[in-house]
């Protein structure tokens, strides 16, 4: 294996897939598109990615969703970041995103989260930034689940040491599932390009993740039960976590998952251009939050 190279972190958002399961609606229409209460569902994660400090950031899309992205998303720079779309023509696997960013990773570490995961909690800026501190291998996240056969799931040893990551398994080994963010160092692409598919035809991120874990090169930090771990994936839970974001609002008074105001937050973007932003969104509460925040 090569050395990690020392550019700085880089970001990957997958959002492909056929959103099959949120089928009718997502027969026109990309999953990760959808709205989680008042924003699209891939504001949350590329939040997640902009809160960990990541400016440089790859959109993995088919290539029939790519143009909504564009125009949902634009370049990036009204976020002070940087946006490069990549098509993925077949959702042959999370692993494949590492062989399709190759290029754009260009032996750098990354981050890569998932297009439909939503995260929430307190701490969770400082959890991505001791993540994005390790610098050789790579960091992913346990979270205690009811349903765990339908993640990728934490197998531990007696030790309590995890010894291997199970998909989707009949009788799962624990209730622990991994969530859909991944801090690797720059081997990732190269390790990628071992993986073969599973009996299912795809190119694991389990396999990939093992990988390191051989090595042992895969620290796995628990997300406590003070954090949110939110999946879209069925018309229920899509409904729950807008649900959630709309009660968490109406509370609080403040936004999660605004790219906008963590642009602000980083220093990435002045106050004239989070005002600017709050004008497009005038008729909205979004648009009132902004504009509020700009005047604070
Ligand atoms: O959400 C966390 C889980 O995500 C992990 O615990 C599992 O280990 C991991 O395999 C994955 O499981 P899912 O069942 O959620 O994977 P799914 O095939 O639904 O893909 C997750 C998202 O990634 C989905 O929104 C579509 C997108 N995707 C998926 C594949 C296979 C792509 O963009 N391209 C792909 O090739």
């Amino acid at each position: 294996m090569t050395h990690p190279s020392p550019q700085s972190r880089k970001g990957i958002v997958l959002a492909g897939g056929t959103g099959s399961r949120l089928y009718p609606i997502t027969l026109g229409v990309s999953k990760q598109l959808l709205p989680i209460y008042d924003k699209p569902m891939i504001y949350y994660p590329l939040t997640v990615l902009m809160l960990a400090g990541i400016r440089e950031i790859a959109m993995i899309t088919t290539p029939q969703d790519r143009p909504q992205f564009e125009r949902t998303l634009g370049d990036g720079s009204q976020w002070g970041i940087t946006l490069t779309y990549i098509e993925q023509a077949s959702p042959d696997g999370l692993a494949q995103a590492y062989l399709l960013a190759e290029d754009f990773l260009d032996g750098a570490s990354s981050a890569m989260i998932l297009g439909d995961n939503i995260y929430f909690g307190h701490g969770l800026r400082d959890l991505l930034q001791s993540a994005d501190q390790v610098t050789q291998g790579g960091v992913v996240f346990g979270y205690h689940v009811v349903d765990p056969e339908h993640y990728g799931v934490l197998d531990f040893d007696a030790q309590g040491q995890v010894k291997a990551i199970v998909e989707k398994p009949t009788t799962p080994p624990s209730n622990y599932a991994v969530t859909g963010l991944y801090f690797l160092d720059g081997t990732a692409s190269q390790r990628a390009r071992s993986v073969t598919p599973s009996a299912r035809g795809e190119l694991e991120i389990a396999t990939l993740l093992d990988s390191y874990l051989q090595d042992g090169h895969l620290q796995v930090q628990q997300m406590g039960r003070g954090f949110a771990w939110l999946d879209t994936g069925t018309h229920a839970s899509l409904l729950d976590a807008g649900n959630f974001v709309r009660t968490l609002n109406n509370r609080q008074g403040l936004q999660t998952g605004s790219p906008d105001e963590v642009a602000f937050d980083n220093g990435w973007i002045d106050r004239a251009a989070l005002a600017a932003r709050s004008k497009i969104f005038a008729k909205t509460t979004y648009g009132d939050y902004l504009f509020k925040l700009a005047q604070e």
